[in-house]
């Protein structure tokens, strides 16, 4: 049994394991225990896009294709990807495109299409795009096996009857365009409604996609600005989950291999889109994240980014990036060790740098990283309104900020927003 640390208020704390090597491992009050939940298969590689159909076989012999706009490469890489379905004996049925986050509506006329066409044992979804993509394939795939309901809402965390998926989902085959989310290994759907304004999750352990297909090279051609949001999304999602009160020792490795990879990569993916080291570091990193998130939760900033994506239309990347400062500022008082340890890891400062000097370097070199890929400091740059802050702090108590280390008053959120506004 590993060593015990408590807060004294029930928290579970991060401690050193083995001290020698400064190596974090989190231990609770009683002893180590956890679940971990991963893709049941991930294929990572260059080029690897060309085992879909070998891939797809494994899942079923008729896939609906769920694509993502802008994100998706020209019309040539369908082309190829019908292709491959075919020569494996795979019938591909376009089911849906989609250009923004996905919403209620979405799902409910993607799962009764899914449903008039007889989706069932045999079939997969094939999820290409961005996290928008893959959300809709796994709510819609469980949707089209769950009819106690028409309507996605009534499964949502938080809104809705509260419903919990009986029947298992149809599998989802991910191959992500971007490299963010994560959404390739979570077991979460997010899904949105401007009317009444709502961003909530669809989760259960079964949502997370049979297989993940990671083909960094699908990225290349992510213009700029959102290579930036969705690379921040991943950083944001690689510290959050390190330091959430769920943390958890697998997901806390992969947390440091992923920021040690996609800190020093983001400039160069944004601004050399084409260079292939860059591209495979952040896809990694970005599939890192989502498996740490899927099992370690997040944080405030993944909090508070629903909320500015319902009521102010910031873009998710762009939100937790915006809020990233402010909640390593936030939480400095109760992880400063691992807020030090990351700084050791990821910048130049040494072991012997005071743990405060070292956390003050790190929240300066991520707000240089920001700066770096052009995200903005201040709300008002993204058109939030101080009218609009008591709204971002009701609607900014979801699941991710249950997993923020402190805990956050109303009115510390509203000081905090107000400050960067
Ligand atoms: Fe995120």
């Amino acid at each position: 049994m590993n060593s015990v640390a408590t807060d004294g208020r029930g928290l579970i704390v991060p401690v050193s394991y083995p001290p020698s090597h400064g190596e974090t491992i989190v231990s609770s009050n009683y002893r180590l225990r956890y679940d971990f939940l991963a893709p049941r298969q991930i294929v990572f590689g260059w080029g690897r896009r060309r085992e879909l159909g070998t891939l797809g076989r494994t899942l079923g012999r008729r896939a609906f294709l769920i694509c993502g706009l802008p994100e998706l490469p020209a019309e040539p890489a369908m082309d190829e990807i019908a292709d491959l379905l075919r020569s494996e004996g795979i019938q591909a049925v376009s089911a849906a495109m989609i250009r923004r986050e996905p919403e209620v509506e979405d799902v409910d006329r993607l799962a009764a299409s899914l449903c008039d066409q007889n989706a069932g044992a045999g079939d997969f979804l094939l999820a290409v795009g961005g996290g928008a993509a893959v959300d809709l394939a796994k709510a819609a795939g469980a949707m089209a096996t769950n009819r106690q309901s028409p309507t996605v809402k009534d499964y949502l965390e938080g809104v809705g009857r509260g419903l919990k998926l009986a029947g298992d989902p149809l599998p989802v085959l991910a191959m992500p365009t971007t490299a963010g989310t994560g959404a390739e290994a979570t077991k979460n759907a997010v899904i949105s409604s401007y009317d009444p304004p709502f961003k909530k999750s669809l989760r259960d352990n079964r949502l997370v996609p049979r297989i993940a297909l990671v083909d960094p090279e699908l990225t290349v051609s992510v213009p700029p600005e959102v290579t930036a949001a969705s690379g921040m999304d991943a950083i944001t999602q690689l510290i959050e989950s390190y330091l959430s009160r769920k943390a958890q020792p697998i997901p806390q490795a992969l947390c440091m291999q992923g920021l040690r990879l996609a800190v020093p990569a983001i400039s160069e993916a944004v601004e050399e889109g084409s260079s292939r080291p860059a591209r495979e570091k952040m896809a990694h990193a970005a599939l890192l994240s989502g498996m740490a998130l899927a099992n370690s939760g997040l944080g405030m900033a993944h909090g508070v980014a629903p909320a500015l994506g319902t009521h102010c239309r910031v873009p998710h990347g762009t939100a937790c990036a915006v809020m990233l400062p402010v909640a390593l500022r936030v939480n400095r008082e109760v992880r400063e060790p691992e807020l030090a340890r990351l700084a050791h890891r990821l910048f130049d400062c040494g072991p012997s740098t005071p743990p405060e000097e070292a956390v003050d370097l790190l929240i300066r070199e991520i707000e240089a990283l920001c700066d770096g890929v052009g995200v903005p400091r201040r709300l008002s740059e993204l058109g939030v309104r101080a009218e609009q802050i008591p709204a971002l702090v009701k609607d900014s108590r979801g699941s991710s900020m249950s997993g923020n280390p402190r805990e956050l008053t109303d009115e510390e959120l509203t000081e905090l927003l107000e400050e960067i506004l």
